[in-house]
C-alpha cells in the first residue's frame, strides 16, 4: 500500500507530538512536522521528516504542504490562553487565523483532508474570544469542501504535558494548593495517546465530516481531578479555593503588562466547564478511552 504523507502543523508541540509519534508508528504513513525550528526539535523515525512552516508566512505553508495528502493543525500560541497582542499571540490571528491560512495553503497545494485540534468549548456565538476564535475556524473548516474531522478535546494529559504536570509539580513544592474558582468547574481529561490514536484513524477514514468531543471516560470536577493528580504522584496537600472575583482583579492588572501571566479571559478559560459527550467518537473510533487514574500513573516521577 502506498505511504501517506501527512503534515501536521504544530507537530512539535504536546499534541503534535503524540499524533507524529502514533502516526509514523503505523508505516503506512509518513508523518511531516511543520515547524518554525526544524532544528530544535528532536523526533527519531524513519516515518518522520520536517518542514519549515510559520501559520504567519502563507509562503512557507504551500512549500510546507508540498505532496501532502492531509494536514492535521495543532497550533497554539506560546503562554495560551493568555493572549499577548503585542507579539501577535492572540485567539484571533493563531486559532482562527491560523486556521485560515492552512486551509488556503492546503487548497493550493491540493491537499485533501484537514484534521483539526479544536477545543471542547468552541462555539462561534461564545463571548469569550478563544472558544469564539475556534468555533469560526471549525466553521470555516466545515464550509471548506476539504474533507474534515474536527475533534474538541476536554483538558489533555500526558507524560509531555503542560498543564498537569504542573499541578504536580505544583503540588511537590507548596504547602497548601489554591484551586482557581469554585472547583465544581466540569473537566474529562483524556489522555494524548487515546487522541493521537483517534487521529490516527480519521486519516484511515474514520469520522469524515464529522466533529468529535474528546474526552477521558471520567467526567469529574476540578477538585475531583486535584486529588487523582495528589494520590498518583504522591504530593498530597490541602486545597482551597481562589474567588473567580479575585482572580479576574488581577487578570485585569496582569494583561497590562508587557509579557502578561494571567488575562481575564484566561480566568473564564480555566473556570469554564470542559464536558465532553462521548458517545459518538466511542461509537465512530471503537477507542477504549484510558480512565484518568490508570493514565496519570506517569505523575508518581513528578
Ligand atoms: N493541551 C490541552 O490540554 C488541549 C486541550 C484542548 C485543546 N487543545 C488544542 O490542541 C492544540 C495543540 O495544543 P498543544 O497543547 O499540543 O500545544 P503546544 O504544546 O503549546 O504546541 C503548540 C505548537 O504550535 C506551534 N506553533 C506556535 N505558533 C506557531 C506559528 N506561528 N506557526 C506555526 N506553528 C506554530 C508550535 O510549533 P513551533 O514552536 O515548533 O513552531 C508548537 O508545535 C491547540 O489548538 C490547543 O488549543 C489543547
Amino acid at each position: 500500500m502506498e505511504q501517506k504523507t501527512v503534515a501536521v502543523a504544530g507537530g512539535s508541540g504536546f499534541i503534535g507530538r503524540a499524533i507524529v509519534r502514533r502516526m509514523a508508528a503505523t508505516g503506512g504513513i509518513k508523518a511531516r512536522v511543520l515547524t518554525r525550528n526544524p532544528d530544535a526539535v528532536r523526533l527519531d523515525s524513519p516515518n518522520v521528516e520536517f518542514a519549515r512552516a510559520d501559520i504567519a508566512e502563507p509562503a512557507s505553508l504551500a512549500a510546507a504542504l508540498n505532496g501532502a495528502d492531509a494536514i492535521v493543525d495543532a497550533v497554539q500560541f506560546e503562554g495560551y490562553p493568555v493572549e499577548n497582542p503585542a507579539r501577535g499571540q492572540t485567539f484571533e490571528r493563531v486559532d482562527y487565523g491560523g486556521v485560515i491560512a492552512l486551509l488556503a495553503a492546503a487548497k493550493q497545494a491540493g491537499v485533501a483532508q484537514f484534521i483539526y485540534i479544536s477545543g471542547a468549548a468552541a462555539n462561534e456565538a461564545s463571548s469569550h474570544p478563544g472558544f469564539r476564535a475556534k468555533g469560526r475556524a471549525e466553521r470555516a473548516i466545515r464550509e471548506s469542501g476539504l474533507s474534515y474531522t474536527t475533534f474538541r478535546p476536554s483538558l489533555v494529559y500526558g507524560p509531555e504535558d503542560k498543564v498537569v504536570s504542573s499541578l504536580a509539580k505544583a503540588l511537590k513544592f507548596a504547602p497548601i494548593f489554591g484551586v482557581p474558582g469554585t472547583g465544581r468547574q466540569k473537566v474529562q481529561p483524556v489522555l494524548v495517546d487515546d487522541l493521537a490514536a483517534c487521529v490516527t484513524l480519521a486519516i484511515q477514514g474514520r469520522g469524515r465530516n464529522g466533529t468529535y468531543e474528546v474526552g477521558g471516560p471520567d467526567l469529574m470536577t476540578f477538585d475531583e481531578m486535584m486529588r487523582i493528580i495528589m494520590n498518583a504522584s504522591g504530593h498530597r496537600r490541602p486545597l482551597f479555593h481562589i474567588p473567580e472575583g479575585l482572580m479576574r482583579a488581577i487578570g485585569g492588572l496582569a494583561e497590562k503588562l508587557p509579557k502578561p501571566m494571567l488575562s481575564r479571559d484566561a480566568v473564564t478559560f480555566v473556570t469554564a466547564d470542559n464536558a465532553c459527550d462521548i458517545g459518538p467518537l466511542r461509537e465512530e473510533f471503537g477507542i477504549n478511552l484510558t480512565p484518568a487514574r490508570v493514565g496519570m500513573a506517569y505523575l508518581s516521577k513528578k
